[in-house]
């Protein structure tokens, strides 16, 4: 189905979020679809509680199960995506993969599948919307970073360094692809209220050291990321691309 024409806000587009079965995504999938936009859920896990929350907003709503760093598998997804809800405006890259682990004990398999979670499958699901994203003139592409890449936060080197690679690809492809009416942009997220933070040790400390320092004294919520994707999400922030935002309290001042 094309839709040749767009109302307000996000009405008639399409947003594709991926690792949105849990947390922070099912908050983004609930704040799109509020702006109008139809979803789609991409995740390796089920995604079935984040349809159940879309559906009472709209019927417009999808879930693709796959693991997104095997190119068969996005080009799989991608095209479903494509078939069943006319087209892709909107991709929000929320796939993650959160280990502490020293340097000293962290293994070659535990790095090369944290940078192929973090970095792999933004390569590749990327690759596979720029097409239409092309067609159409116009799409907004938001990948989800950390605030640890300003912070350089210890026992995180692997994911750190990941989180990293997603701002050098941001910067780079946004000169690629702003003559096509395409914005990419990642946001640096702080230590974010998505489960219980202290079921994690290393959360534990960040609790009782981070947030009091912090201008605002509290973690993020999922909630005050997605109204940043919603922004960034929209026509109207066509001037802003190539960036990283951060949204963690005044942690890091970038
Ligand atoms: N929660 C935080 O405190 C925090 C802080 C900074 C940054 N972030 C980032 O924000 C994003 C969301 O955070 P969260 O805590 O909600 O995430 P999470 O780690 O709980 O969930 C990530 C999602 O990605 C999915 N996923 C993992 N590997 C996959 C693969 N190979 N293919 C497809 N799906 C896969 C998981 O099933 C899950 O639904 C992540 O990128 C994370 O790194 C989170």
């Amino acid at each position: 189905m094309q839709i040749a024409q767009f109302e307000e806000g996000l009405h008639g587009r399409v947003a594709l979020i991926t690792g949105a079965a849990v947390g922070n995504g099912r908050a983004f999938c609930e704040r799109l679809a509020e702006e109008g936009a139809a979803i789609a859920i991409a995740d390796i896990a089920d995604a079935s509680e984040t349809v159940a929350a879309v559906s009472s907003i709209t019927d417009r709503v999808r879930a693709y199960q796959g693991d997104l760093t095997i190119p068969e598998t996005v080009e799989r997804i991608v095209a479903a995506v494509a078939r069943d809800l006319g087209r892709i405006d909107v991709l929000v890259h929320n796939v993650g993969l959160y280990e502490e682990e020293p340097f000293d004990l962290l293994t070659f398999e535990q790095w090369k599948r944290m940078l192929s979670v973090s970095l792999d499958s933004l390569f590749l699901v990327t690759h596979a919307v720029l097409p239409l994203m092309k067609r159409q003139n116009f799409g907004r592409i938001i990948a989800l970073s950390s605030d640890t890449v300003w912070l350089g936060t210890p026992y995180l080197v692997h994911y750190v360094t990941a989180k990293s690679g997603i701002i050098g690809f941001v910067r780079s492809l946004a000169a690629e692809i702003g003559g096509y009416g395409i914005t990419i942009n990642a946001i640096t997220v702080g230590l974010t209220a998505t489960q219980d933070p202290t079921d994690r040790p290393m959360n534990r400390a960040l609790l009782k050291d981070i947030i009091p320092p912090q201008c605002i004294h509290r973690a993020d919520e999922p909630h005050d990321i997605a109204n940043v994707v919603a922004f960034l999400a929209m026509p109207a922030a066509s001037i802003i691309t190539g960036q990283a935002i951060n949204v963690d309290g005044g942690s890091a001042r970038h």
